[in-house]
């Protein structure tokens, strides 16, 4: 679980790039860092060549979890450009603390290093916080840079403050308060969309800060997507759902080393290429696909590990949909009959398997989450995924979700606002769970599923 999954705040799902310049408040930077993780940032250090000699690169990948951005020359290790990466993906740059130098630079555009490079690349919103002797501030060459940045560039300026300067004198130079700092990277990104949703577009994290494989040899099933329910050969009924939901759980789990099978239905993004895909239309043709893999295998055994149900199925269908096209009318009246519940149905196929799946449902609500419970109980799944769609930033076609996980043998957890990326990981990390859990039990006695360890 990274730190932002776990603190919650008002950056949660956020990327922000921390520039650090050569100043001698570049150890401020490293409790900066620690704050906009506390908001929920993921954080990506950018350093000049001459902050790396006040703060060292081991402290702040270590808090990081990524490897530090230093030399322009040098590519990410996937042959990527690391300042066009983090320009493209992060919502934010900060450069904290931003020398004479650094100012003179980038108001002149002279991009030699990554935190030039990456302001100059980026669309996003640029902060920044100068940090420097007083009469170096007050000079008009710098002055002038200052106005440039916030004029001509729309940079928001944090300005230094007055007070006791490293050269032993007084002035105007002292890095800003960072709780102002972190105040004025939540203003700018206000409630812009989140550019970079999925780790895939960002700049990588430290190989070691990556999930491990805790899925290797597990086969998890996944169906995504909306059905489509045909009133005539051209038009169907359908829902809102994008798939993003369940192809970002489709892709976190292959990332963990599980094999995925994913039934999809309508989606508006791409499959994951290692996935092995069925694709459907209709909750017919969904039921038959996931009574195929419900099928024991020829020794008896479940032919999967978890079923999650993320697709969003409909509830209701013409019941008799028309063999030709219909004609404009007066007026249409469509009859319709309930579709099986797939999801009832598959648990109670699945409740015979050996050794037992771990079932997951989505219960999307608009409103009160009140229903989902009733339905946790109902439905006989493990753990039911709870949203409401009615709430912005959660539910059909966001990149984000806010959830409430719902367990049989646990108390509800309501989440904060993830990505859906953030979502599923967090959701794998329960399966995991569960079925290193369910295995314990098989080689112990009767199934007992503990609590696991809230993250
Ligand atoms: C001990 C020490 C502290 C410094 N502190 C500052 C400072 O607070 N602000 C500043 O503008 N320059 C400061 N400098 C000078 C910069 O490190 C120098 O101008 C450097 O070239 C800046 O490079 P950069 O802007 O590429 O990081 C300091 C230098 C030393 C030796």
């Amino acid at each position: 679980m990274t730190d932002s999954g776990r603190l919650g705040g008002r950056l949660v799902g956020r990327f922000v790039a921390l520039g650090i310049t050569g100043s001698i408040a570049a150890y401020k930077s490293v409790e900066l860092l620690r704050r906009l993780q506390a908001e929920g940032a993921e954080v990506q250090v950018l350093v000049t060549p001459s902050a790396t000699r006040f703060v060292a690169a081991l402290t702040l990948e270590a808090l990081s979890r990524r490897p530090v951005e230093s030399d322009l020359l040098t590519l990410l290790p996937d042959g990527r450009i690391g300042h066009v990466v983090t320009a493209d993906s992060a919502d934010a740059i900060v450069v904290a603390p931003a020398t004479a130098h650094w100012l003179g630079a980038m108001a002149n555009g002279l991009a030699a290093d990554v935190v030039t490079a990456v302001c100059l690349a980026t669309s996003a919103p640029v902060v920044v916080a100068p940090a420097m002797d007083g009469e170096m501030y007050a000079h008009p060459a710098t002055q002038a840079n200052v106005a440039r940045l916030r004029d001509a560039f729309g940079y928001t300026i944090i300005e230094p403050e007055a007070g006791p300067l490293a050269s032993g004198q007084a002035g105007v130079g002292r890095l800003a308060e960072l709780s102002q700092i972190v105040d004025a990277v939540v203003a700018v990104i206000g409630r812009r969309p989140i550019r970079a949703a999925d780790e895939t577009g960002r700049p990588p994290r430290l190989a070691a800060a990556v999930r491990e494989a805790d899925l290797d040899g597990r086969h998890i099933v996944v169906t995504a997507g909306g059905t489509r329910e045909a009133i005539d050969p051209v038009r169907f009924i359908g829902n809102r759902s994008s798939g993003k939901m369940g192809v970002a759980i489709a892709q976190a789990a292959l990332d963990r080393g599980a094999r995925v099978s994913l039934i999809a239905g309508s989606v508006e993004v791409d499959l994951p290429s290692d996935a092995e895909v069925t694709r459907v239309e209709s909750t017919a043709e969904l039921g038959k696909a996931l009574a195929t893999m419900l099928q024991a295998g020829p020794d008896g055994r479940a032919g999967f590990d978890a079923l999650i149900m993320a697709a969003a199925v409909a509830d209701f269908r013409p019941r008799r949909p028309a063999k030709a096209k219909l004609h404009r009318g007066a007026s249409l009246n469509l009859e319709l009959e309930p579709t099986p519940d797939l999801l009832a149905e598959a648990v109670a196929v699945a409740r015979d398997l050996s050794p037992m799946p771990i079932l997951v449902g989505f219960a999307t609500e608009t409103g009160s989450l009140e229903r989902a419970v009733v339905k946790l109980q109902r439905k006989g799944v493990d753990l039911l995924v709870a949203n409401d769609v009615a709430e912005p930033g959660s539910g059909f076609g966001t990149n984000t979700n806010r959830v409430t996980l719902l367990a049989a043998d646990a108390p509800a957890e309501a989440w904060p606002i993830l990505t859906k990326r953030g979502v599923a990981d967090r959701l794998l990390d329960r399966v995991a769970a569960r079925l290193d859990a369910r295995d314990a039990a098989a080689q112990t006695g009767p199934r007992h599923v503990p609590q696991e360890s809230r993250s």
